[in-house]
């Protein structure tokens, strides 16, 4: 897609963030922008935001829904056709929150509560606006989808369990769609970034009533921590000029730099992990050791860029505690997990 001006985008989690960026880069481009968002305030917010950045007030739609709700998402589609008058030609799906502990530690509201948003809300977005898309778009003008997936989509730890498998899942799922969109002349994309200036860090803060039952331990001090790693992430704006200019190149993985082969030797280097899986143990741990050695010496020679902060200035900040272990109560949890 390389027209935007005058067409509508419609844009996940945009009151904040990357979806509040992306908001921006494609108003910028002439766009009418529907942002949807959980959160009224940060909606308000974001409009007025929007507003002096320069975009025009009648051109800017913000919907309050829980787009984890097929009903409240279906009625902020209708509320977009509405409004502007049609379907979105650019529908950017960019919702997301985190939540980190082990993953054997995991309650069924930590898999509900990430995996509903991560994924869920992408499959709803994607069921309900395709099929709007192509009866209005196909073979008349240009149209796209795009995720905002994760580096996490291509990685796995023991403590990042239901995200890396919603955007692993989120991945897949936007490679079907490029290929399933083409004879409508329509693609997707999928951004991959590994940490942006956001703020994620505070997603418990409003994690739903009905999914508080977590596993994890999770208090303000470990939402200092990722305030303070995500502080030293991409500007938002910068990546959505980033995905943008992938869109326009007919991308289908976006990677978060205007260096890309910094980070497609990182993929590189996670497929060869995953390929490792099929080695017998000793001979993989042996390979896992010698990598991870390499990696620090990279990071701390400085190699990885600047969107990338080594682990040593992700470290606990003044008042903050780690993050990614058990609640203390799990007490078959192995002790070094626990909190
Ligand atoms: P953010 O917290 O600043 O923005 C996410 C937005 O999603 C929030 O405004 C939130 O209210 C909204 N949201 C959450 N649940 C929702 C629901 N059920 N319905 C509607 N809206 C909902 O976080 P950020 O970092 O901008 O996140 C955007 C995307 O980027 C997410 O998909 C995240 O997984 C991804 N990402 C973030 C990274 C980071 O370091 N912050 C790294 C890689 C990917």
């Amino acid at each position: 897609m390389k027209d935007f001006a005058g067409k509508i985008c419609f844009i996940t989690g945009g009151a904040s963030g990357a979806g509040l960026g992306q908001a921006k880069v494609f108003g910028k481009a002439g766009m009418k922008v529907a942002i949807a968002d959980v959160r009224q305030e940060a909606l308000d917010n974001a409009v007025e935001e929007l507003v002096a950045y320069g975009i025009k007030r009648e051109d800017i739609l913000a919907i309050k829904a829980d787009l984890t709700d097929r009903e409240e998402y279906t009625a902020a589609a209708d509320k977009v056709e509405e409004v502007f008058g049609g379907p979105p030609h650019l529908l950017i799906q960019t919702a997301g929150v985190n939540s980190f502990g082990p993953i054997e530690a995991s309650t069924f509201d930590d898999f509900d509560w990430v995996m509903g948003v991560c994924l869920g809300h992408v499959v709803n977005g994607l069921l309900i606006f395709v099929p709007r898309m192509i009866k209005a778009y196909a073979h008349k003008t240009e149209f796209h989808v795009a995720t905002t997936s994760s580096m996490g989509g291509f990685m796995a730890g023991p403590t990042t369990g239901p995200y890396s498998a919603a955007k692993a899942a989120v991945n897949n799922l936007m490679y079907s769609y490029n290929e399933a969109l083409k004879p409508y002349g329509a693609g997707a994309t999928v951004l991959c970034p590994g940490n942006i200036n956001s703020n994620i860090g505070d997603a418990e803060k409003y994690r739903p009533a009905h999914l508080r039952n977590t596993g994890y331990h999770v208090s303000e001090g470990t939402m200092k921590t990722l305030r303070h790693i995500h502080a030293q992430g991409i500007d938002p704006v910068e990546l959505a000029e980033i995905l943008k200019e992938g869109i326009e190149k007919g991308r289908v993985i976006v990677l978060p730099s205007r260096n890309p082969e910094a980070w497609a030797a990182q993929l590189r280097a996670q497929h060869e992990i995953i390929e490792d899986y099929t080695l017998p143990a000793p001979e993989r741990e042996a390979k896992a050791a010698a990598r991870m050695a390499e990696l620090m010496k990279r990071f701390s020679e400085g190699e990885e860029g600047k969107d990338a902060p080594p682990p040593s200035r992700w470290g606990v900040p003044e008042g903050g505690e780690p993050f990614g272990m058990a609640r203390k109560d799990l007490d078959w949890v192995d002790p070094s997990k626990r909190k």
